[in-house]
């Protein structure tokens, strides 16, 4: 019996789990990628300087979980391959009108945030189910990098909301009430 073909070379069979996990982790790398694109544009537009050291911090992290990802797809015997994720490409252009639209200081930096969690949360669902799949099919150590992976995009995203709630959406909103009272 030939031997069963694995990864690309599977294209177009997708029935079975196995193979919609190796799917799963390619998605996962093209979005990683895109992050490691978009996330300097984010640290360079963000005015409040832990904003810009979290996006900062993020990036190394990021950097990380594309290795990650690649060391998965060894250990299931496929060439790393991304496969291209519209969603994120959307993600990464919200970003961009953010950082070409939004004047004010705080503001941006507020919505900048929002739109940083649209990507974490993007990562996080992905994350949560390509790990279930590892689990299930007994790939343990796929599963602990995923996990690894899957804790720092929390962490993150808590991080992004500790910062809003901390200090940055209050600015945007005292800025606002500024303005509303100059133009009084
Ligand atoms: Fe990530």
């Amino acid at each position: 019996m030939a031997k069963a073909k694995k990864g690309a070379q599977a294209r177009g069979n997708y029935s079975n789990l196995h193979q919609l996990l190796i799917l799963k982790l390619e998605a996962l790398y093209d979005v990683e990628r895109e992050l490691v694109k978009v996330l300097p544009k984010l640290a360079k537009n963000a005015t409040s300087d832990e904003l810009r050291e979290a996006f900062e911090m993020h990036l190394e992290e990021t950097e990380i979980h594309v290795e990650r990802l690649e060391e998965a797809m060894d250990l299931l015997d496929v060439e790393p391959r991304a496969e291209k994720v519209e969603g994120i490409r959307g993600i990464a252009e919200d970003g961009s009108w953010v950082i070409k639209n939004i004047r004010d200081d705080a503001a941006r930096d507020a919505a900048l945030i929002a739109a940083a969690q649209y990507a974490e949360h993007f990562e996080i669902a992905g994350y949560g189910s390509a790990r279930e799949w590892a689990r299930l099919m007994g790939h343990t150590e796929v599963e602990e990098l995923l996990s690894k992976t899957l804790e720092e995009e929390e962490a993150a995203n808590e991080k992004l909301t500790e910062l809003a709630e901390g200090g940055i959406n209050e600015r945007a909103n005292a800025d606002q009430e500024q303005e509303e009272a100059e133009v009084m």
